[in-house]
């Protein structure tokens, strides 16, 4: 018997005002879109902008339904989106925001696991890493170089 790790790092910047030029554009279109959220379930708003290697953004934000499985993420429908009308296009840098109509959220709000395995899949396609910053309302961006450090020991292709 063996004991395992994997070890997983992040980058935090203090606010968005620390955020490179290009990343601190993508974050302000990410903020833009999730005002487009369709929320009225959750009160939950979450934006996400996608920059690609053709130089165009792609934007998402959180659709949610009666019937609640339906609905889906900001993420999912940014890259979803992305693949559908440019699937040639590499993923290079993703920007999430969230913020919440009831209470404050300050705290970087990561993408769920289903979001995770979703991006691990263009990841993993593209073979170039997707840097990933996300955010709450307000507060301290998180970078992850790659979506490897959100989800360890992923499931992909070669599984199967
Ligand atoms: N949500 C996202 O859009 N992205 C995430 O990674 C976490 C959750 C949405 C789904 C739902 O509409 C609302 O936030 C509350 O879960």
């Amino acid at each position: 018997m063996k004991k395992i790790e994997i070890n997983t790092s992040f980058t935090a910047f203090e606010s968005m005002t620390e955020l490179p030029q290009d990343v601190l554009h993508l974050m302000e279109k990410a903020i833009e879109v999730r005002k487009n959220a369709y929320a009225p379930y959750s009160k939950f708003r979450v934006g996400a902008a996608l920059l690609l290697d053709n130089g165009e953004i792609v934007l998402g934000s959180n659709q949610e339904n009666a019937a609640y499985p339906s609905g889906l993420c900001a993420e999912r429908v940014a890259i979803f989106h992305s693949n559908a009308i440019y699937p040639n296009a590499k993923v290079i840098k993703m920007a999430i925001s969230a913020a919440s109509d009831v209470n404050e959220t300050k705290s970087p709000t990561p993408p769920c696991g289903a979001c995770r395995q979703s991006i691990s899949e263009y990841e993993f396609k593209q073979d170039t890493p997707i840097e990933i910053f996300f955010m709450g309302e307000s507060g301290e961006v998180y970078k992850s170089d790659s979506i490897r450090n959100l989800l360890p020991l992923s499931f992909d292709k070669n599984f199967l």
